[in-house]
């Protein structure tokens, strides 16, 4: 077997020499990678792609199983290591080390229960927990016998959760009694039961026992503790084609419902492992720690896939940055000897904010490896992560990648090709980025700016949106033909390195979130005293992005408090996450003549901006901008 050791870059002539090969003769570099995995059946061609249909085959007809790579092969050499290292939300609550060997026969065991659940190949696995060691034992529970899990963030409301179990059609559900996050406790039995009403796609529900609540189970409902009892851990993995689903994970839009991003089991594993290893540069000894939440892409590549792939000790934390006090993530580094260290820009901006003794009264001298991800991470930002917490001896890895793209796109290799604040760098090797302009050419790569698309398939692209393929299509392949379209703008230095500009859609990212501006819309359109709405984003300091919410009521004399309703509804229908900071309540909306919402002129008022908006007097009612400003 090769071994995946060869094609790291280790120097940055390396990656030259690496990349140029990636680039001219793709099928040979990704079958080189690829045959550094475990296949049931090796593949007959790497790659069948069609931008226009669109379709991608990666690996075609190659057998595998990802959990046989995350777990069993390791179990030869490493059985004992570490694989998970768990850090509850209570510092007083002792920490967990989970070896490869008691991960594998967790996984084995919560296979054999999803299978006396009647689970099988292709059936969807919706899971809705807290961020314990369970969570990861779940997803790969799936994965071992060719369920398709659906991970949803527990920080969702019921409403969003029923949405995506209703989307997928899933079988069962998994969750927990409770979550604890910093000071609270959340109730995500009672908010799983409140979406179960509308599910009838579920057939049971297994219900971890996290907070210890005193609950009854509803029918069809079982205690996770119970169910591993029942069963043996025997558990071989099921055999599954490099294109059967390996998972659905929504993603929100500029429209609509949200989209159920599918991706593939053998393109997913490769490129998940090849990035972990290349971008952060792990080595066996390392302690590796992103803060995301499994619930979203990174979790999924970044502390479940990649880092098990490569057999590395991956931490899972439960709490919160904020507690018991802002000094969290720093005693976590000190207690754990925490090696590599990613997490979101938003996270940074609210740490720095805090007094530097915070970070200083903590032992930080093991970090090597720094890493940001979610949205443009600002240079003041940068620079106090590179001071404080690298003590400007680590690299600093600024990752640029999508739910869709499945791993990381564009990122400096860590130690290995040179950072620079604020921009992303260069592509991963494999990755074919451009910039275009408005017509769609491709210009400069160097000193440019555009649109940033990418004209060749890497093996983690998203396959479809889960039942609407004509949806995937239209979004990201119809704008730009003949390449994928990720809806940001970018621009190159005379180096050719990429800073990533933002969004040039209507997403917004608050906080790392992507949130679409239209399903927040559509929550806050549900209210009967609502007429129509916009919703926008601008400049914050800490969140990156905050949300400004403009709405026309029906009957704009009644007495409740509309500002506040509005939020409720936000927070019920979608999630706290998607809460705007303000909402102010309008006569009309600025509108050209052909009824469309003027929403660069909304961005400008919600910006701060008082006048400069360009030429209004082709609006449908130009009056209304001085009306908006007058009451913001
Ligand atoms: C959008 C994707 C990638 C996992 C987390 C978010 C923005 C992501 C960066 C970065 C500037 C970034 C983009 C992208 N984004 N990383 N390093 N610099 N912007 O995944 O929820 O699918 O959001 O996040 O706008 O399109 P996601």
């Amino acid at each position: 077997m090769k071994k995946i050791e060869n094609f790291i870059a280790r120097s940055e002539s390396n990656y030259e020499q690496l990349y140029k090969k990636s680039i001219e003769n793709p099928s040979e570099f990704w079958n080189n990678i690829a045959e550094t995995f475990y296949w049931k059946k090796k593949w007959d061609k790497t790659l069948d792609y069609d931008f226009n249909k669109p379709e991608f085959k990666w690996f075609v007809n190659g057998k595998l199983n990802i959990t046989e790579n995350c777990l069993d092969r390791h179990l030869i050499e490493n059985p004992k290591k570490t694989a998970i290292l768990f850090e509850p939300n209570d510092p007083n609550e002792k920490s967990q080390k989970i070896s490869y060997e008691e991960l594998h026969k967790r996984v084995c065991v919560f296979a054999n229960v999803l299978k006396s659940k009647n689970v099988s190949k292709g059936d969807r696995v919706c899971i809705y927990m807290p961020m314990v060691p369970e969570l990861t034992v779940a997803v790969l529970a799936c994965a071992r016998i060719g369920a398709v899990h659906s991970v949803v963030f527990a920080g969702f409301s019921s409403t969003a959760l029923a949405a995506r179990i209703n989307d997928a059609k899933c079988k069962v559900l998994l969750t927990a009694d409770g979550s604890f996050r910093g000071p609270k406790v959340i109730d995500l039995i009672s908010i799983a039961n409140h979406a179960l009403v509308d599910c009838e796609s579920i057939e049971s529900t297994i219900v971890l026992k996290r907070i210890g609540s005193e609950i009854s189970l509803k029918p069809k409902q079982t205690w996770w503790h119970n169910e591993i009892l029942e069963v043996t851990h025997e558990c071989p993995s099921e055999e599954m084609d490099s294109e059967d689903m390996l998972f659905i994970l929504y993603t929100s839009g500029s429209t609509g419902k949200p989209k159920g991003m599918v991706h593939s089991c053998g393109g997913y594993m490769i490129y998940s492992a090849y990035t972990f290893l290349n971008v952060f540069q792990y080595r066996p000894k390392d302690i590796y720690w992103c803060t995301a939440d499994i619930g979203w892409i990174t979790g999924h590549s970044y502390i479940v896939y990649g880092p098990l792939l490569s057999g590395a000790t991956t931490v899972m934390f439960e709490g919160v940055p904020s507690f018991p006090d802002f000094s969290r993530f720093w005693n976590i580094i000190e207690k754990h000897k925490i090696t590599h260290f990613y997490t979101a820009p938003t996270a940074i901006r609210a740490l720095a904010k805090h007094s530097v003794s915070l970070v200083d009264s903590n032992d930080l001298s093991s970090l090597k490896v720094l890493g940001t991800v979610g949205e443009p991470i600002n240079e003041e930002a940068w620079n106090w992560y590179d001071k404080n917490i690298g003590k400007s001896k680590c690299p600093i890895v600024d990752t640029w990648w999508q739910t869709e793209t499945g791993g990381i796109m564009l990122s400096s290799l860590a130690g290995v090709t040179k950072d620079k604040p604020t921009f992303a760098t260069k592509p991963m090797i494999g990755i074919q980025p451009v910039l275009l302009n408005n017509d769609g050419k491709e210009t400069s790569s160097k000193n440019g700016e555009g649109i940033l698309a990418i004209k060749y398939p890497w093996p983690s692209i998203a396959r479809t949106i889960y039942g609407d393929h004509d949806r995937y299509k239209n979004i990201y392949f119809s704008a730009y033909p003949g390449y994928y379209f990720p809806g940001d703008g970018a621009l190159t230095d005379n180096e050719g390195n990429y800073r990533i500009t933002g969004r040039v859609d209507d997403v917004v990212i608050v906080s790392g979130h992507n949130l679409g501006t239209a399903p927040i819309e559509d929550a806050i359109n549900l209210h009967p005293n609502v007429v129509e709405s916009a919703v926008v984003g601008y400049p914050h300091d800490i969140k990156g992005n905050a949300l400004r919410a403009f709405v026309i009521l029906l009957n704009d004399k009644i007495e409740i408090d509309m500002e506040n309703e509005i939020k409720n509804l936000i927070s019920k229908t979608i999630g706290p996450i998607a809460k705007p900071d303000v909402v102010q309540i309008v006569s009309g909306l600025p509108k050209t003549r052909s009824g469309k919402i003027m929403r660069r002129i909304l961005r400008k008022i919600a910006s701060g901006e008082k006048e400069n908006f360009g030429d209004i007097s082709t609006l449908l009612n130009p009056e209304i901008v001085q009306e908006i400003l007058e009451k913001s």
